[in-house]
This record gives structure tokens, sequence and C-alpha cells, in this order.
């Protein structure tokens, strides 16, 4: 089998849903955008590429209508190259690297791109027009069970206290104070991007302004100020505003390729695709997943935790991640302390602070953890994450010398 090489990842920056920079922006120019970077950052011809497969977790309204294809030809790629739009759900944008990178693998195309994007100021959580199976879901209401509430379900089950939330949450948000003061989010291009402005005759016009950052991040935010929040989605729980993932928009994209690909087109390639694993969980505890998609994955590649250099597990909402952290070994406070100089997990933030536009995190964790494997010289990279109607993804990235 061939080997996949990742040679260039990029994403837009994580902007809040409605309040933020993002909201007046279509997705597909958000997405264009991270394609056209991508391509130029690989030094590759659109048409070189054979197909644009793109993660999206509600691919609808403008979203929809196949996004791969749509944001494909927008960026005016030849005809001949094709797109897709994949879903499954928070991993859609890591399947598609998957998918993208297993095309290379077994010799049915040299150079794919990858993607996602997730506009959930215009598209919400759960899409506009949900509908159950009526007869199914009475007796089998797990699947459909809000994400929150699985949240609350992982706390109460596992013992993860609303304190051990907040201070994760807190610490997530100082990772990326730290790296946004530090200018460390070296993935991110800056985008252009649209808002809408009334002007003093009545009339409305559109407006172009540049968006580099990621505007969820609180520099304020203290334990004090995190303990404070009421619990969101149950009356006594512990999952708030301040310790889950944000809802985002955004959008980012790669180029993967085969070995002769590479040395044809003189690309020097950023990490090799090692592997990629899914696994289901209870529905009503998805969070969980990645405590069973990590061991699965390093079972396959017969490595152990201490071999990680650094670790992406989505920050869907603080106690499932830290409940991944913790069945996997990872949960000492070293691990992932905004102190930690040795840290190892969402070592610049994660989704609590950054956001997490769905479909595309897949894609836009990737971006984040080649471009810091790369800062840091660490071989080894692992991303993870859980997803709606209990599943767990992993995927090992392999830095190239
Ligand atoms: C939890 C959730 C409902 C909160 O939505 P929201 O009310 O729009 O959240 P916001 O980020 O706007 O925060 C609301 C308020 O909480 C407070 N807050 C949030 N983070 C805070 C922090 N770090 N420190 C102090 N206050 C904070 C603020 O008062 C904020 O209002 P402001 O923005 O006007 O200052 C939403 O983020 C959510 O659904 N998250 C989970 C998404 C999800 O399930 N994804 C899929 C996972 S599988």
């Amino acid at each position: 089998m061939r080997d996949a090489y990742i040679v260039s990842a990029v994403r837009t920056p994580g902007c809040r849903r409605n309040k933020g920079a993002l909201s007046q922006t279509r997705p597909e120019d958000l997405l264009v955008q991270a394609l056209d970077k991508a391509i130029e950052k690989a030094g590759v011809e659109k048409s070189e590429i054979d197909d644009v497969m793109i993660g999206c977790s509600f691919p609808e309204a403008e979203q929809g209508l196949n996004i791969g294809r749509v944001a494909a030809q927008m960026a005016k790629f030849p005809d001949e190259v094709g797109g897709a739009t994949v879903n499954r759900f928070c991993a859609s944008g890591l399947e598609s690297i998957a998918q993208s990178a297993m095309r290379v693998m077994v010799g049915w195309s040299d150079v794919v791109m990858a993607g996602g994007v997730e506009h959930m100021s215009i598209v919400p959580m759960g899409g506009n027009m949900p509908r159950p199976h009526p007869d199914w879901t009475r007796e089998n209401p797990e699947v459909y069970t809000s994400m929150g509430i699985t949240a609350e379900n992982v706390a109460t089950r596992y013992k993860i206290t609303r304190e051990m939330q907040d201070e994760f949450a807190y610490h997530s948000q100082m990772k990326a104070v730290n790296a946004q003061k530090n200018g460390l989010y070296g993935e991110i291009f800056p985008t252009n991007a649209h808002r809408f402005v009334e002007k003093s005759d009545g009339t409305v016009v559109r407006e172009t302004f540049v968006q580099n950052f990621d505007d969820g991040v609180r520099d304020t935010t203290t334990i004090a100020g995190l303990g404070k929040l009421r619990p969101v989605f149950s009356a006594t729980g512990s999952v708030t505003a301040g310790n889950s993932s944000q809802t985002t928009d955004g959008a980012a994209a790669s180029v993967i390729m085969c070995k002769e690909a590479v040395e044809k087109f003189g690309v020097k390639p950023i990490a090799k695709l090692v592997c990629y694993t899914t696994v289901g969980c209870r529905a009503d505890e998805m969070g969980v997943g990645p405590a069973y998609s990590i061991p699965k994955l390093l079972k396959l590649v017969k490595m152990d935790i201490k071999d990680i250099g650094l670790f992406e597990i989505n920050e869907a909402f603080a106690s499932q991640a830290i409940y991944c952290a913790q069945q996997i070994g990872i949960s000492d406070i070293k691990e992932w302390s905004s102190e930690s100089s040795t840290r190892r997990l969402n070592i610049n933030g994660g989704a609590i602070a950054l956001g997490h536009p769905l479909g595309c995190t897949g894609s836009k964790l990737a971006a984040t953890l080649l471009y810091n494997m790369q800062q840091k010289g660490v071989k080894y990279g692992i991303e993870a994450m859980c997803m709606g109607g209990g599943m767990g993804a992993a995927a090992l990235f392999e830095l190239c010398e």
C-alpha cells in the first residue's frame, strides 16, 4: 500500500455563531478561500486534484446541495475535478481526510483535497428541520439525545464535577489567550469576510474585511467567573456555556498526495496519515467516544500512549474531554494545564475557547495538530473526537523529516 502525505493544511479563524465575525459570510465563500489557500501552499495546479471531499455535519441550505462540488466549481477547479460531501457529524472533516488518504493509499487517486465547513449561524445544530423517526424514537430516544444532556450524563456517571469542568475550561481559555498573544496559530490564514452595514440613508451595503483570529477566546475568564454561570441543559446540572464548546462558523482544507506526486511536484510534505479508526459507544453518553477510539487506534498501530507527543482531542464539553483524558492516561494536570511546559493535550486550547464548527472541526484540528507537530518537532500526533449518535474517531499522523 502507498503512503498518503498531507502537504498543506489550513483553516479560517473560528468565529462565534451569530455574534462573531464570520456570521454574515456564506459558508461557500469561507470554503473556497480555504481550498485556494491549501492549493497555494501545496504549490500544485487545481487540474492536478482528483477530487474534493468536504466534511459537513448539517449539509443543507447554504451549505447543502453537495457543498464539496459547489465549492470546487466556485473555486474554479476544472470541471473534471469532482466534489463530495462527507458526513460523520463532528468527525466529518477528519473522515474527509481519511477517505482522501485511503484513495491515495490504494492507488485510486494521486492528489486529493479534503476539508470541512460548518456555518452554525446559518444552519443550527440539528439542522433546520430535524425529523426523527416517530415510531422508532418512542422506544429508542437515545440516538437523538441533546448533546448537552449527553455531557451531563458523562459528568454524572463518571463523577466529573463542576469544579473539574470549570478548571479544564479555564485552562483551555488561558492556553488560547497565550497562543493568540504569541502568534502560535500559524495554520490560520487571514480570511475575507463580509458584514452588512446600514447607512444613514437607510440603504444596506456589504462591506468586506479581513478576519485573522478566533473570536471566541475570552482573556477575562476566571475560575470564579466560570463558577457563577448557570447550567444550560439541566437545571440541576453542571454543564454551562463556559465549559461547553462554542458554536462556531469556519472552514478548513488540506491537500493529500502520494509519494510519486510529492516527488513530481517537488513538494515538502508535512506528515503522513498513518492510521484512522472509528468506534461506536452509547449514544446517550456520546462524549466518551475517544476513550475507545484512541486505545483502538494505538492497538492497530502497536503503539503506546507514551509514544505520542501531541494530542488534539476535541473539547465538545469539558466533562467528556476530562473523562477521555482519564481513560487514556493523560489526565494529570501537567498534560493539559496552561501553566505546564510539558503539556501534550490541546496545547493551544480547544473548542471551549476556539469553537467547534461541527463538520469543519476534524479538518481544522488536523491543521492545528500538524502545525504544532512541525513547530515542536513532534514525530507522532493523535487527533480524536466524539460524535453525536455515539461514536469516537481517532487518527495518527507522523511528521515527515
Ligand atoms: C452551551 C451553549 C448552549 C451556550 O450558547 P450561548 O449562550 O450562545 O453561549 P455564549 O458563548 O454566547 O455564552 C453565553 C454567555 O455565557 C457567559 N460566558 C461564556 N463563556 C464564558 C467564560 N469563559 N467566562 C465567563 N462568562 C462566560 C457570557 O455571559 C456569555 O454571554 P456574552 O457572550 O454576551 O458575554 C452553546 O455554546 C452550545 O450548545 N454548545 C455545545 C455545542 C455542541 O453541542 N456541539 C456538539 C458537540 S458534540
